[in-house]
């Protein structure tokens, strides 16, 4: 008999974070098992689409967190089936077995470490992360401060790098998160989760924290710290490179004096908020504004004429506030939406 442990995505769609839940299930080995089948995890296109920018192409660069427990190596050995055996890397902060260590990638990664998760990440340009480091029922409840770092501040260090780095996440649950007040039968995706353990504690935890997450980073919500109406100078990273190269290579007979202003557009918080909605119908902006960058903000031009260098060298940008917004949101992995909404 074999006891499988399936996971099953709670969300689909255009996510970069998806909790789920585990269900147990005792099968034997000739059953199929259910497969992710809601998941966009599973076709190679989706896994261009979800990769941390549109612009690469090709597969995900995955890495696994406590990828020397149960569940890990198997992980592993699926992904690197699917997408390659360089694609996929292993970590842990325990020693691998030889034949772990000579089958793919392997690096020490502590989640409790951020500064060391981050420069893998960076340095070997992950797309997709898999977090499966934790203390499980019984290494928590004989270690409770350890698993409450592992579990929820390790947690909260994926987090933020997943959403520093634009990476997809995936963290899975468990059937620890419910509790003797839960359901006991048919326990519903929704229902009272009341664990008397600290792994269940914190994976309730991490279940909430997905769904935080996902919020903010998908469905569209952002709290600017400036008043709505603070207009300012602004240009698309593209143009102000361009203007740097091209002022540079302008014949010095061209310039008729030494500082020029150089700009694009100009706008408020407000008008962002409008022409990102016109994509992202579910966009909503909240203002918690901050004194100090208000009175930053207040102190700056609203405006900037660029006149002389638009004669004297030729300056003229590319890009307006519709095309910042299409141009900024298909980077982050919006395009099918914005297709849509043209
Ligand atoms: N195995 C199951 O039956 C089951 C069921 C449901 C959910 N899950 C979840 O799947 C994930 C993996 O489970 P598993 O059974 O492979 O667990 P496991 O206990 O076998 O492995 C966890 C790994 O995390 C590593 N780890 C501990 N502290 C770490 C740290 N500070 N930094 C990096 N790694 C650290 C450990 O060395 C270990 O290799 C967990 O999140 C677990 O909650 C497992």
């Amino acid at each position: 008999m074999l006891v499988v442990r399936m996971l099953r995505p709670i969300v689909g769609g255009m996510v970069r974070t998806l909790a789920c839940r585990s269900c147990t299930a005792i099968l034997p080995p000739v059953l199929p098992v259910r497969v992710l089948s809601s998941s966009p995890v599973q076709t190679p296109t989706d896994a261009h689409f979800h990769s941390a920018s549109s612009s690469e192409t090709g597969p995900p660069r995955v890495l696994i967190t406590g990828g020397l427990g149960q569940l890990g190596m198997g992980l592993a050995n699926l992904l690197r089936n699917r997408f390659g055996k360089d694609n996929v890397i292993l970590s842990d902060i325990k020693k691998p077995p030889s034949h772990v260590f000579c089958s793919g990638p392997f690096v020490y990664a502590d989640v409790l470490d951020r500064q060391n998760l981050r420069e893998i990440v960076v340095n070997n340009r992950v797309t997709w992360l898999l977090h499966y480091s934790a203390l499980l029922s019984a290494a928590g409840e004989a270690n409770v401060s350890l698993a409450r770092a592992v579990n929820i501040t390790g947690l909260h260090n994926v987090l933020d790098i997943a959403a520093e780095h634009n990476l997809r996440l995936f963290v899975p649950s468990t059937i620890g998160a419910f509790g003797p007040t839960s359901p006991r039968n048919r326990t519903p995706d929704l229902s009272v989760q009341r664990p008397r353990t600290i792994y269940g504690v914190s994976k309730v935890h991490a279940e909430l924290m997905g769904e935080i997450f996902h919020d903010a980073v998908k469905r569209g919500k952002f709290e600017c710290n400036l008043r709505p109406s603070t207009r300012l100078p602004m240009m698309y990273v593209d143009d102000c490179l361009r203007a740097t190269l091209e002022v540079m290579e302008a014949p010095a007979e061209s310039f008729s004096m030494r500082t020029y202003n150089v700009t694009a557009m100009s706008f408020t918080p407000d008008e962002l908020a409008q022409e990102i909605a016109k994509h992202v119908p579910e966009f909503r902006i909240t203002y918690c504004v901050d004194p100090v960058r208000q009175a930053i903000a207040d102190s700056w031009p609203v405006s900037l004429d660029d006149s002389m260098a638009r004669k004297d060298w030729g300056w003229k940008h590319d890009f307006d506030l519709p095309e910042l917004v299409t141009t900024m949101l298909s980077l982050h992995g919006c395009d099918t939406r914005i297709a849509q909404a043209n």
